[in-house]
């Protein structure tokens, strides 16, 4: 089996949720895509009507995700791999044993370091790529009741930046590493946390749907802003540094 026009593409965490919508999100767009989940049967569920390629992975086997990179690239190459599959425990770190603590960092941090690197040796070999990892806001600002996920979302966005410049330093120039980092969305992930004391700071901003239509309507719909507040920023600077008028 051949590759399709725009190219292959890995989801891990796939069987619902976010990972589910960005499945068929590139599925529309003309993307070959293999869903993967630790759920196999609802993985499998999820591809049917996206061309049927599914394969159960535990993102926190690094020679699984090895294998999952290699049946991509078997359809020709490996265009795109995303790390979506999370887990999200919420309340007082103090509230959490060792095992949860391990286990979150596990799937959010060390799985996608997993996915990330099984991608990289193949797209560092074939010249070119794209790792996507769907951090969360919470990689950027440490949410209370959400500090454990917090710790391991700031652990990934580190990672992926870091890895980005080694890549260029490298000289690898079309391979790419990209975070997403979005507020609540409305998945599986939050639908038992309506009563979660622990989960307020996913309900702080607009909550997002999986297909995340908002960002981009909300770009869209801030372009004028964007464009007035650039130019009188430029404004601003021309008048800094215009030479002093002598006459
Ligand atoms: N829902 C939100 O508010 C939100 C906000 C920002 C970022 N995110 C991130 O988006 C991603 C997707 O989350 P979601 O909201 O769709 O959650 P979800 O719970 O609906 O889906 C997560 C999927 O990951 C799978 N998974 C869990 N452990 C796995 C493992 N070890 N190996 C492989 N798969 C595994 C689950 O089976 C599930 O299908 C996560 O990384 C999450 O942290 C979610």
């Amino acid at each position: 089996m051949t590759s399709s026009g725009r190219g292959t593409a890995v989801v891990t965490g796939a069987a619902g949720g976010l990972g589910r919508a960005i499945a068929t999100a590139l599925h529309d767009d003309g993307w070959s895509v293999l869903l993967t989940d630790l759920d196999a049967t609802a993985v499998a569920a999820a591809a049917a009507p996206l061309g049927g390629w599914s394969a159960a992975l535990d993102v926190r086997d690094e020679v699984a995700c090895a294998l999952i990179a290699a049946t991509a690239a078997s359809r020709g190459r490996l265009d795109l791999w995303v790390n979506n599959a999370g887990i999200l425990v919420t309340g007082p770190a103090w509230e959490h044993d060792g095992r949860t603590r391990r286990r979150v960092l596990d799937v959010n941090a060390f799985g996608a370091m997993n996915g990330t690197l099984a991608a990289l040796a193949l797209m560092r070999e074939q010249g070119h790529g794209h790792v996507l990892n769907v951090v969360s806001l919470a990689g950027l600002v440490a949410a209370p009741g959400e500090t454990v996920y917090a710790a391991s979302k700031h652990a990934l966005l580190a990672f992926s930046l870091g890895t980005l410049s080694d890549l260029r330093m490298a000289g690898y120039r079309r391979v790419h590493v990209s975070c997403l980092c979005p507020d609540g969305i409305w998945t599986p992930m939050l639908h038992d946390r309506l009563d979660d004391p622990g989960a307020l700071a996913s309900f702080t901003g607009s909550m997002l749907t999986p297909q995340l239509d908002a960002l981009p309507r909300l770009a869209v719909a801030l372009i004028p802003v964007v464009r007035a507040a650039g130019r009188a920023g430029q404004r601003r600077q021309l008048r800094r540094t215009a030479p002093p008028d002598r006459s």
